[in-house]
């Protein structure tokens, strides 16, 4: 307890953790128990009320993003305890609602372009061709911010109602993913890269636009990640297919934030609801259809 941080919840962000459920899964999670709908949420913004004698960096009243524990979430409450290394400091210039869309989202699209495919975000790396799957989404809309940042070329994929947005996030080509170009992942480029944030699209979709040492990075693996990812090895030795799982940082979240604050990453918001209401937002959410990061209110 010592090294944690009491804080109010502001804002907290409902994130897709089950794209790869069943119908019969997909039912169940519509309706849960709104008790277990609390730890659904890792993603929190809010305002220290109080912090454990060995936390050194936060005091009361300040403004924070946190990460909260994947296992034990808790994010969708009034009050949430975090712990101090997956808490950062909130500038005036970020609102909560802002702030709160990025822990999971914002990571897993930086762990996956960063260390995953070594892009430099200062724009220092060689020019290179990545496509980034389900650009709407959660994961993708902070992923197209990002790659951009990178001296990248990015097409998108997404569905047709919003092309737009996601050209204004920096994509220089988008690709509705209900048309035939979409579906073959429209390629009159070689990708170096793809991040993959969406589910059902195998391999072999993406293969043969890849080039010689190109990458798949799925962000959503399935159980039998491991055994495709082993066979890809040994099929294409050269072309590599590479599941990612987060592993949290809070220096890589202080990053993203500061990012946000110099105006370089925003966050699309799909919908606000209030915490008494939050069936809404998790209906919303499990649907697959957000636009951006789906908010939570007190
Ligand atoms: N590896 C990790 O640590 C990690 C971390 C975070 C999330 N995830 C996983 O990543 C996945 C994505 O999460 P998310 O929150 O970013 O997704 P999301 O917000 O639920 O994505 C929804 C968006 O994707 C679009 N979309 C759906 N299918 C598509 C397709 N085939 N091609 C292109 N666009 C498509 C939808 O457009 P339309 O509405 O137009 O259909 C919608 O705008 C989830 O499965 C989640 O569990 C993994």
């Amino acid at each position: 307890m010592t090294r944690e941080i009491l804080a109010t919840v502001r804002s907290a962000v409902r994130t897709g953790r089950f794209g790869r459920g069943s119908d019969e899964e997909r039912k169940r999670l519509r309706s849960p128990d709104v008790g277990k709908l609390t730890l659904r949420s890792t993603d929190v913004a809010g305002e220290v009320l109080g912090v454990g004698s060995d936390v050194k960096n936060f005091k009361a009243g300040d403004k924070v993003v946190a990460m909260l524990s994947q296992i034990n979430g808790g994010g969708l409450a009034e009050f949430e305890v975090a712990k101090e290394s997956l808490t950062v400091a909130r500038p005036q210039e970020v609102s909560a609602a802002e702030g709160a869309g990025i822990p999971i989202a914002g990571l897993t699209a930086h762990q996956a372009l960063t260390e995953a495919v070594g892009i430099k975000l200062d724009g220092s790396g060689e020019q290179t061709n990545i496509l980034i799957t389900a650009a709407s989404g959660g994961v993708g809309h902070y992923a197209v911010q990002l790659a951009k940042l990178g001296n990248t070329h990015v097409t998108a994929t997404c569905g047709a109602r919003n092309i737009e947005l996601v050209k204004s996030l920096g994509a220089d080509e988008v690709v509705d993913y209900t048309t035939p170009d979409g579906a073959t992942c429209w390629i009159w480029l070689e990708y170096s890269n793809v991040i993959h944030c969406t589910t059902g699209i195998p391999w072999s979709t993406f293969e043969p636009n890849l080039s010689e040492y190109g990458k798949v990075i799925d962000i959503t693996p399935p159980i039998t990640a491991m055994f495709s990812y082993y066979l890809n090895k040994v099929t294409f030795p050269k072309k590599q297919l590479v599941p990612i799982h987060l592993k949290a940082k809070g220096e890589n979240l202080d990053y993203l934030v500061k990012l946000m604050k110099q105006g370089k990453l925003k966050t699309v918001i799909d919908s606000k609801h209030f915490l008494s209401n939050v069936e809404d937002a998790w209906a919303k959410s499990i649907d697959g259809h957000a636009t951006g990061k789906i908010i939570v209110e007190p």
